[in-house]
This record gives structure tokens, C-alpha cells and sequence, in this order.
């Protein structure tokens, strides 16, 4: 069984005052980036390489690599931001916003960190619409900072301008993908760019940027404080540090927490400091492990461990640790329709397998779900799917962002893995779980 020896995120969620910049003080805050200050910028991307910092947003890409995108300025002496994304809009997802609400500090003292490292002189958190209390207390937290002279002309003490601001988002998940995030960011529609160029060549206005989750960020202070190869062997395999999760479903314990990356998902849905399993007499039908974009896995495959690698054989991702458990009772046509829903209500439209799939994988699941199903409809839907993303997964799709991708896996894992159950709502010619409560699921089309 896995142990976590060392909270890095969560450590000081606990402490009062914690998201005050005194209390954040009080517990030693800032002195690590006291410290990372003392390097040159090129020595801390070094730091943050060794430490085998991977992206929490989604994609687990190594930080310390994509910071080297960022030409030099000699190569091109555009002015370079930081984007930090507190989209959060992921289903099944909510762990940044505690990071914003329990210890923003922390993110702000990781910007100081990377801003530095980058040499970038604005940072821009853009937040979720619908953060309404992490946003407040976020602003706190940036105006603490601002009016201590952390941030402004002098960042901590040196002779380097730092300005961080908020912006809010309103409410769209797409403006979660980051060239999406950035057009958001110029006053535009959020629309994704095509890649490449990357955002480390041309992001921001056209400038070099770097755009990073909250929680990789907020993993910085601690590298910097107990030292990179601490944070490397706290990990597992190529993934340093630890990881936040968010398990959701059918298990007694709902809730984010954070685990050693050798956790598997198995003891994540039943150890009892985590999930403390399924109500009685339940058994673990299916488990979406890392968003609901991240491909279903069966009950036989839950002993994959929440590492970054671990999921490749299984063909499916750790992605935003938004780990969903569904039961013996749960109907797979009903929780995919929902999913295929919301993909289809998201997409931005640029592209047509995009936006014409979408809506029609999620039109052909409703009908089957209502009895309506025909012979051929997980044909054709598997034939949408493929038309938006090849399965197996390859990182290929046919659209211009991930979104694409996002909604048609889903579709082809759980037809793949569950067939019988959508063949036999065919066959039945209604769903073999009984009557639904329609209600919740609106009137969408
Ligand atoms: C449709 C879509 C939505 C996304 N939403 C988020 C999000 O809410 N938060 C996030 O950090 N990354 C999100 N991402 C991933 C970002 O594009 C980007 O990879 C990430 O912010 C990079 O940060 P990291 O390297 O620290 O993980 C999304 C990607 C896609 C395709
Ligand atoms: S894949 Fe979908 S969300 Fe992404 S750019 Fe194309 S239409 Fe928009």
C-alpha cells in the first residue's frame, strides 16, 4: 500500500490564517522564493526540471521543459507573461479552487518563482466565472501581496517589476484550453489558435508565454524550499511531488485529497483515509480516472496507479485527477449521454467534426437511453467518434484543440468497454435501470 510521507499542496490547509498573507508569513511564506531568487532565471528552470514537476492541468507535460520553449530575448525581445489557468471547469474536478481559497499565497509565491524564472513581468490568473468566493479571496491575497511590496517595482526586494493580476472568465469551459485562455485573455472571443506556434513562442499579443495550471504552480515554493530531488523521490517514475484528486460517485467519502503518486485508483475509492469504499452490498462498475474527457476503465482495472505514465497502457489518462466512480446500478448509457452532453454544449464550433459531432453522438445516446435505439446506431456513433478523434487514443485528432478529442473518447471507450449494456437497451427497446428522473437532464435535444 502506498503512503503519503509529505503533503506538499495540503500541508498548511489547516492552519488559521493561511489564506491571510500574516498567517502565510507567520509559517515561514515566501522564503523559499527568498531563496529560488537567489539564482540565476536558467538555474531555477534547471531546478524545476530535476524535480520531474509535471503539469496538473491535464496533459502532465514536464514545467521546467516548456519554460525552455521561451526563446531568449535575444532572440526575441518581446515582453513574456505568465497565464496561470484557474479555469477549473473539467467535470468532476475541484481541486485548484482550494488551493485559491486555502493558500493563495502559495500560488503567489510559485508566480514570483516562474515569473522570475521566465523573466516575465506580468502575470494573469484567469479564474472560472464561476469561482465567486475563491476569486474574492484570491484578490485579497494579490492585493496583501501588492501592498507589501512583494509584487509591484521590486519583487522581493530585487530590482524586478512583478505585476500579478485577476481576470475572471464567464463561464465557458473551452476558455480552459490554453490558446482559448489567451484570445479570452486579448478581450476576444474565446476561440482556440491553431498549434503550432506554441504559446512559448507566440502566446500572449504575440509574446512568448507560458501558461501553467494552478497547482503546478503552487508546487513551486515547496521544490524550492526542500529542494528538487526531495520533490523528485517524493514522486513516482517520471512524476514528481504528489497530486491532488477529486473522487466523486458512488463512494462513501467524496472529496479532494492529496496522495502519493503510487496510489492506485483502488485504494484511492476504498482506503479509509480517501474514499472508504462503496455503500454495502455496491461493487465498482466503471471509473472515469482523470475528467470526464479521460476514457472509462472497468471495475477489473482499478489498480492503475494516479502516476502520469500509468495510464498509458490502459489507454487512458490521469488528466485533471478528477476521479468519477460509478456503481453496479449506475446505467453507462445515461452517464455517457450526460457526458456526450456536455461536450456537445461546449464546443466553440470552429470545426466541423467538432461541432456537428458533438451534438449528434449525444442525440444518437438519448435515443438509445429513451428506447428509441435502432440496429446500426452504435455503428454510426462509433463512426462519429472516429471522424473527431481516432481510437485508440493517439493524440491525433481532427480539430483544432483538444475539445474534439475530449468528447469522442469518452464515447468510444464506454461503447468499447460496455457494449452489451447499450446493445441490450437496443434490444429491450428501453433502458433496463427502470424510470429516470428526466428531469434533471433539461431539455436539450
Ligand atoms: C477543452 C480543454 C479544457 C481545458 N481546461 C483546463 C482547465 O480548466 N485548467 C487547466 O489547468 N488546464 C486546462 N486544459 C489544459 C490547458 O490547455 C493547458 O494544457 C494547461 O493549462 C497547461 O498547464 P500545465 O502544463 O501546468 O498542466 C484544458 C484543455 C482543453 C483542451
Ligand atoms: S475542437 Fe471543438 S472546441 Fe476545439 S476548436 Fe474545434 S470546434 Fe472548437
Amino acid at each position: 500500500m502506498s503512503v503519503l510521507s509529505e503533503k506538499v499542496i495540503t500541508r498548511d490547509w489547516e492552519r488559521p490564517n493561511q489564506n491571510t498573507l500574516a498567517g502565510y508569513k507567520a509559517n515561514g511564506g515566501y522564503k523559499a522564493a527568498m531563496k529560488a531568487l537567489e539564482l540565476p532565471p536558467a538555474a531555477i528552470t534547471d531546478e524545476v526540471k530535476k524535480s520531474q514537476l509535471r503539469g496538473r492541468g491535464g496533459a502532465g507535460f514536464p514545467t521546467g521543459l516548456k519554460w525552455s520553449f521561451v526563446p531568449s530575448l535575444e532572440k526575441n525581445p518581446k515582453p513574456r507573461y505568465l497565464a496561470i489557468n484557474a479555469d477549473e471547469s473539467e467535470p468532476g474536478t475541484a481541486k485548484d479552487r482550494f488551493i485559491l481559497e486555502k493558500d493563495p499565497h502559495l500560488l503567489l509565491e510559485g508566480i514570483a518563482i516562474a515569473c522570475y524564472a521566465l523573466g516575465a513581468h506580468t502575470c494573469y490568473i484567469y479564474s472560472r466565472g464561476e469561482f465567486k468566493y475563491p476569486s474574492a479571496v484570491l484578490d485579497k491575497a494579490i492585493a496583501e501581496a501588492t501592498a507589501d511590496g512583494i509584487f509591484g517595482k521590486k519583487l522581493l526586494g530585487r530590482d524586478f517589476e512583478l505585476n500579478v493580476y485577476q481576470v475572471r472568465g464567464a463561464g465557458a469551459y473551452i476558455c480552459g484550453e490554453e490558446t482559448a485562455l489567451l484570445e479570452s485573455l486579448e478581450g476576444k472571443k474565446g476561440w482556440p489558435r491553431l498549434k503550432p506556434p506554441f504559446p512559448a513562442v507566440v502566446g500572449l499579443f504575440g509574446c512568448p508565454t507560458v501558461v501553467n495550471n494552478v497547482e503546478t504552480i503552487a508546487s513551486l515554493p515547496r521544490i524550492f524550499e526542500k529542494g528538487a530531488e526531495w520533490f523528485s523521490k517524493l514522486g513516482f517514475g517520471k512524476s514528481g511531488g504528489t497530486r491532488l484528486v477529486t473522487v466523486s460517485g458512488a463512494v462513501n467519502r467524496p472529496g479532494t485529497y492529496e496522495v502519493a503518486m503510487d496510489t492506485s485508483l483502488r485504494e484511492l475509492i476504498y482506503d479509509a483515509a480517501y474514499g472508504q469504499g462503496l455503500p454495502e452490498g455496491r461493487t465498482v462498475k466503471a471509473c472515469i480516472p482523470g475528467g470526464s474527457s479521460a476514457p472509462v476503465l472497468t471495475g477489473d482495472e482499478l489498480d492503475v496507479k494516479l502516476e502520469f505514465d500509468a495510464f498509458k497502457p490502459l489507454q487512458s489518462m490521469a488528466g485533471s485527477g478528477g476521479v468519477m466512480v460509478m456503481d453496479d446500478t449506475a446505467c453507462m448509457v445515461r452517464c455517457l449521454w450526460r457526458v456526450s452532453r456536455f461536450y456537445a454544449e461546449e464546443s466553440c464550433g470552429q470545426c466541423t467534426p467538432c461541432r456537428e459531432g458533438q451534438p449528434w453522438m449525444a442525440r444518437i445516446l438519448r435515443k438509445i437511453e429513451e428506447g428509441r435505439g435502432e440496429r446500426g446506431d452504435l455503428d454510426t456513433l462509433l463512426g462519429v467518434a472516429a471522424a473527431v478523434a481516432p481510437w485508440p487514443p493517439i493524440g491525433l485528432g481532427t480539430t483544432i484543440c483538444a475539445l474534439g478529442d475530449a468528447g469522442a473518447l469518452p464515447v468510444q471507450s464506454f461503447v468499447t468497454k460496455f457494449r452489451e449494456d447499450f446493445e441490450q437497451h437496443i434490444r429491450l427497446r428501453r433502458c433496463p435501470k427502470g424510470d429516470k428522473p428526466w428531469g434533471v437532464f433539461g431539455d436539450f435535444k
